[in-house]
């Protein structure tokens, strides 16, 4: 169980009661007369985000108010509550009324227990909360439990979470469910035909990998995942500005999205045969760094130009794509932070997805919108998939115009799938810029509990 989360029945529990502006008159009619007191001394109005302990008779902490948006407010944070572990003392509590969404509070509050404290520590709260009667708290461990994992990666500096360490817990994960762990490592990829993993990951000192773990039942529906394990994008010879290049440890996020994903699907035991599948490689600049209008034959046999050594997670994801892709898997998913256009068009909360699979494309949304992990279709519009030629080559990896930055990704990626039964794609952006309730500034989890639940339903 997470350690957000107390279950043994012996525990006290302070109870915390939710009201929003318009039902406060009528929780704190409930409330013994000292308790509605304090909250008017208080000035209490239940605003959104606001709290406040009450104390006992004896002066110990009794009972905690916390406010929420209105019913009638046109949009609900059902995360707010996530703000809960930053306030409290540490101590167990229980929800006393139900608040907008029982099961997303306590994934809230577990999602807002999480610190990053590897390399200082940074007062992990101590608040414990007893699980709201009629969830499955065992699943909503399950999904804190790989966000944390998510964001752990991420957040971890790219010098201690190279393509080395990235495997090495992949590793551990494929270990620990049983699964079957494999990885082709540097001159190894040219040999196996991984050629693009290979031209974006050379120029660094730490070497290019392809990882690959299978866990399940063969004769299970076979579902695979790849995510883009950039350990670091300096982008290449085309090397970022310095603002550009300031959170690109960020940009194995897709990696960390599925292995959190996988950790989901294994623990839950899901009736799946899976696949994991991530390229990981570090896009440096020296001597032997790949160029702009390199071509390079991929895996797949199409000629690629290079157009930009910044498009980078494209090229890696389109040799493990193509490997995905060449044993027919009934679901193909990947997961990358890819463009800069994503977030551009949607911001850093909302990543796009792709697919041309419509029972997919609405379950994805709905699934985004119940789990509060949100995601927006976005069009494979096949009228700009002649911005992709190449005058020399099968394809360039970086169209000139810079128009639909994102679409044009998908799409590249997009020749690379041909036999998988259906496939979908997020460009995720991985990172919460500015602390929001539930959601620590750093490296995100997005996607994997939308997708995990949409799994679950489809082979729990
Ligand atoms: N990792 C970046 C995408 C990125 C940038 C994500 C900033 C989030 C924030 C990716 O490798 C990249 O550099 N993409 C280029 C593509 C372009 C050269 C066609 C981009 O988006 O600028
Ligand atoms: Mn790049
Ligand atoms: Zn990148």
């Amino acid at each position: 169980m997470h350690s957000a989360f107390e279950t043994s029945a012996t525990a006290t529990a302070v109870p915390i009661t939710f009201a929003t502006k318009s039902t406060w008159k009528t929780v704190s009619a409930t409330l013994p007369a000292a308790a509605r007191q304090f909250a008017e001394a208080n000035a209490f109005a239940a605003k959104p985000g606001q709290y406040l302990p009450l104390p006992g008779a004896d002066g110990t902490l009794a009972h905690v108010l916390f406010g929420l948006e209105d019913e009638s407010k046109e949009w609900r944070d059902l995360f707010r509550p996530g703000q809960l572990p930053g306030l409290l003392p540490a101590g167990v509590y229980q929800f006393a009324n139900a608040p907008h969404d029982a099961r997303l509070a306590a994934l809230a509050f577990a999602l807002g227990s999480y610190r990053f404290n590897r390399y200082r520590n940074n007062d992990a709260p101590g608040a414990r909360l007893v699980p709201p009667d009629g969830i499955d708290a065992h699943d909503i461990s399950r999904m804190a439990q790989a966000a944390a994992l998510a964001r752990d990666l991420i957040n971890t500096p790219s010098n201690d979470m190279g393509p080395v360490e990235l495997a090495r817990v992949a590793q551990e994960l494929a270990e620990r469910y049983s699964a079957t762990y494999r990885c082709v490592v540097g001159e190894d990829l040219l040999k196996q035909n991984f050629p693009l993993i290979h031209a974006v990951g050379m120029a660094s000192s730490r070497a290019p990998r392809l990882i690959d773990i299978t866990w399940g039942n063969t004769s299970d529906p076979k579902i695979t995942l790849v995510g883009k394990g950039v350990c670091f994008d300096t982008g290449g010879l085309d090397l970022k500005p310095s603002s550009g290049m300031l959170i690109m440890k960020k940009d194995m996020g897709g990696a960390a999205n599925v292995l959190a994903l996988a950790q989901m699907i294994m623990d839950a035991k899901l009736k799946v045969r899976l696949r994991v599948l991530i390229p990981a490689v570090e896009n440096s600049v020296a001597g032997n760094a790949f160029r702009p209008l390199d071509i390079f034959r991929s895996r797949k046999g199409l000629n690629v130009e290079i157009g930009n050594t910044d498009a980078e997670g494209r090229l890696v994801l389109a040799d493990a794509l193509a490997l995905a892709d060449e044993e027919k898997p009934d679901l193909l998913i990947d997961l990358g932070t890819l463009t800069g256009a994503a977030r551009v068009a949607l911001g850093p909360e909302v990543p796009p997805f792709y697919t041309n699979d419509e029972t997919l494309a609405a379950d994805v949304a709905r699934y985004a919108r119940e789990e509060n992990d949100p995601l927006w279709r976005l069009p494979l519009w096949m009228p700009y998939d002649a911005w992709l030629d190449s005058k020399v080559a099968n394809i360039n990896n970086a169209p000139s115009g810079g128009f639909a930055g994102s679409i044009t990704c998908a799409l590249f990626l997009k020749r690379f799938v041909e036999s998988a039964k259906s496939w979908l794609h997020v460009d995720i952006y991985g990172w919460t810029p500015s602390a929001k309730p539930a959601r620590p500034e750093g490296g995100e989890c997005q996607a994997a509990r939308a997708i995990y639940k949409l799994l679950s339903e489809r082979y729990g």
